[in-house]
């Protein structure tokens, strides 16, 4: 006979054998938070026994007193409606011959608690009522314990707990299970799948780096870095007592504690004091985007240690970039931060104020660098399932997935439909597609690709898009978000936006007949190719003026358009110089936002002016990269005068210092300046494209990139006109280096070649003559 041995695959095809049930005691979003308990019986240890659990809220589970697993803010966040994760915990070390408790613990998490803004506010958002679903099996697959009706409940110290609002807790408290439960029978046990991404972790505590006292006494604590976490604190003192913590990304221009950029976030930590000797605290249901904490201490007590935890879902990083410029070196990390601090789950545009949303174009203009810096493979997949699932009936794309507002359309009835936000849905899957070869990621993407292309063409005007201006009208878009006019003023509508939303469209048209291409569906990609010209025909008469100037004069309009080859090739040469005297008139400042910002290098390398480029990079007033790290940034900002020259805070409320849109940029510093990417005709980085530009004022560049086959790394420097180029290619991977335009000479370990050479995996050797 065969003992059938129950393995993590074989148990994924099988539904959970276990009810979802609630708690009788709990009294809904925003009270004390509450348990499930069960005593059961196991009959020999030594077994490998398996817990596979899961809740509506968050949940967090103990057996026997010991908390089961590591991850946090479980079971993660989807679009619940359509897809509940699950996870799966190997728990025999756990469990004792006899009798056995385990304890489900409940909090509101982004199931239930307050989701949105002041004015879009909602609670409540998937269901009302927290529960969890657990089934314990052993290793031949029968099921030891599951969850059912039978089951205790009871009130936690927990006395509220909220995304936004942090976490109030009271270790007086005793857990007595004095309540009984009920199965939540709406319940669609079809919607739960094995969690599809790491869970979100702890990363290494940060010290304090410095501490005061404000005037009423309250000390500051500065970690040095911006993060998404929680504190972790030691206290001793009087039963009763309580530490108060408050959170900030930054000080005002006087040194004061100010977090008014959260909003109505409360983003606060109470503890009140058992008494019984060191107690330990850290927040079990919220986390936090802060460098400083504010600590009040009320009653008599003294704490004896306090760090901040960051955590994450992020585990690999899997890029580096560094130079001899120190300010370019802290931009990368200052990205690096921004996305692990706004990789929890879902791609989030920032992880303090009242949103931390999935907000749909921050994440599209972020995707390739995020690939580049960490391996966001199975993250980014998980996250377009939820857009997929998201989309609404008419084919519109959410502005923000998982998205509160679809099942609440009288708060925001239109909040979906973005070009530039919806485009998502084409352009991650392509970006997976490059970066890792991801074919099942396109194919599971088309039909909605699809569905938001006629969306859009449905909306449009033959192909222009025509912008409502309301945000409650069809075809409404967020333009070039943020673009700044002149030096640092935001208008709305931002400048050229149904050029952009036209681009967009154009962008989205091209990606789908690229995918219907890999996929073999070759009427489909003709249909697009078709619908992409129709579009480029409509931009260049809408748009293009005779003389190759564009109607918007705008960074951003001239960026899209280059880069997406929606200039006659015999007008681009005159629109390149439209381009440069739109960025004269800022005096080599930025004039993009969220869309225009990672297309205009990029695009100044296509018209062959990697100088200016350099300079547009590299020059460090607002609006600049460089003039935040500066100001002393330690993460990406949302707005690039955040803080301005004067110190003072631009719009306190809209403002976050932990978004990491812009720090897109570093996309352009693999791609154009360490000078690698993927070849999307053979994905995945199984064939590599090498053509750096080399930009003196860097000094010299070292980067990495451990792609799925390797580590590709390169290397460059230079001595007078002669420059170096050191590469590493992965094993079984190939590379094509091509000499850019302007460089001559070239070599490849030590042999003469000319435009571009082809070379196997191992250490390579390029040199080449910069011009003079
Ligand atoms: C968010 C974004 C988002 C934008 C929409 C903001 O409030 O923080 O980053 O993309 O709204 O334009």
């Amino acid at each position: 006979m065969t003992v059938h041995v129950l393995t993590r695959a074989s148990l994924a095809t099988q539904p959970l054998a276990a009810e979802m049930i609630r708690p009788l005691c709990d009294g809904g979003v925003g009270t004390r938070a509450s348990f499930l308990t069960k005593t059961f019986a196991v009959s020999s240890i030594g077994r490998s026994l398996t817990l596979r659990i899961s809740a509506l809220g968050l949940y967090r589970a103990f057996i026997n007193g010991h908390r089961v697993g590591d991850d946090l803010l479980t079971p993660g966040w989807t679009s619940y409606h359509a897809r509940l994760s699950y996870q799966t915990y190997d728990v025999g070390h756990l469990l004792r011959e006899g009798e056995n408790v385990i304890e489900i613990w409940l909090g509101d998490g982004w199931y239930r608690s307050p989701l949105g803004w002041e004015g879009a506010q909602l609670s409540n958002v998937w269901g009302e009522h927290v529960a969890a679903i657990a089934e314990l099996r052993d290793e031949t697959g029968d099921v030891v314990l599951a969850t059912d009706s039978s089951w205790r409940s009871g009130l936690l110290p927990i006395r509220k707990n909220g995304i936004y609002f942090g976490e109030t807790f009271d270790a007086r408290d005793q857990l007595v299970a004095t309540s009984g439960t009920e199965v939540v029978e709406a319940f669609d046990p079809s919607t739960l799948l094995p969690h599809e991404i790491d869970g979100v972790r702890e990363m290494p505590p940060l010290p304090v780096l410095a501490q005061f006292e404000d005037q009423e006494q309250r000390t500051i604590y500065d970690f040095g870095q911006n993060c998404a976490g929680y504190v972790s604190f030691t206290v001793r003192g009087q039963a009763g007592a309580r530490v108060i913590i408050e959170h900030a990304e930054i000080l005002d221009g006087a040194g004061n504690f100010n977090n008014a950029n959260l909003r109505s976030a409360a983003a606060r930590v109470e503890y009140t004091l058992s008494g019984v000797g060191e107690e330990h605290y850290k927040p079990t249901f919220s986390f936090f985007g802060y460098r400083y904490a504010r600590v009040t201490i009320e009653g008599k007590a003294t704490l004896t240690s306090i760090v901040s935890i960051p955590v994450t879902s992020i585990h690999a990083r899997t890029g580096t970039f560094t130079c001899d410029h120190p300010l370019v070196n802290r931009l990368v990390e200052n990205t690096w931060w921004s996305q692990v601090s706004n990789f929890i789950e879902v791609p989030t545009d920032c992880p303090q104020r009242d949103e931390r949303f999935g907000w749909t174009g921050d994440a599209q203009v972020f995707a390739r660098t995020a690939c580049y810096l960490a391996d966001s493979r199975a993250f980014l997949t998980k996250w377009i399932r939820d857009v997929i699932a998201d989309q609404r009936p008419d084919g519109g794309i959410s502005h923000v997935v998982p998205d509160p507002y679809q099942g609440h359309q009288a708060v925001l009835p239109r909040f979906y439909g973005s070009t530039g936000w919806g485009d998502a849905i084409c352009v991650v899957p392509w970006v997976l597609y490059e970066h890792y070869g991801d074919t099942a990621i396109l194919r599971e993407a088309l039909p909605a690709m699809l569905r938001w292309a006629d969306y859009m063409w449905r909306l449009s005007d033959n192909g222009l898009a025509r912008p409502a201006l309301s945000w409650d009208e069809p075809g409404f878009t967020f333009g070039d978000w943020l673009q700044p006019k002149g030096r640092s003023e935001k208008p709305l509508p931002t400048i050229g936006d149904d050029a952009a939303a036209t681009i967009y469209m154009f962008i989205s048209s091209n990606i789908i007949a690229k995918t219907a291409t890999v996929l073999g569906d070759i009427e489909c990609a003709e249909q697009f190719t078709r619908r992409a010209a129709l579009i480029k025909d409509a931009f260049v008469r809408e748009f293009v003026m005779p003389t190759g100037r564009l109607l918007y004069d705008d960074q951003t309009s001239y960026a899209l358009a280059i880069l997406h080859d929606l200039v006659p090739a015999h007008l681009v040469p005159a629109t390149a110089r439209y381009f440069k005297a739109a960025i004269a008139r800022t005096q080599g400042r930025i004039g993009t936002g969220f869309i225009g910002t990672p297309a205009l290098l990029p695009a100044l390398m296509k018209i062959g002016e990697p100088d200016l480029a350099s300079a547009v990079f590299l020059q460090e007033q607002v609006p600049g990269w460089l003039y935040q790290v500066k100001r002393g940034a330690t993460t990406i900002w949302e707005r690039w005068d955040a803080i301005q020259a004067d110190g003072s805070i631009f719009d306190p409320a809209m403002n976050s210092f932990n978004h990491y849109s812009y720090g897109a940029v570093c996309e352009f510093l693999f791609e154009h300046v360490a000078g690698f990417r993927p070849d999307p005709k053979r994905p995945g980085f199984e064939h590599i494209l090498l053509q750096p530009q080399i930009l003196p004022d860097l000094g010299s560049v070292h980067a990495s990139h451990r792609t799925e086959r390797g580590l590709i790394e390169v290397q460059w420097r230079t001595a007078g006109r002669d420059a170096t180029y050191d590469v590493t290619i992965p094993e079984g991977a190939s590379a094509t280096f091509t000499l850019a335009q302007r460089y001559s000479n070239g070599t490849i370990d030590g042999a003469m070649f000319d435009g571009s050479s082809t070379v196997s995996s191992g250490a390579h050797r390029f040199t080449f003559k910069l011009p003079p």
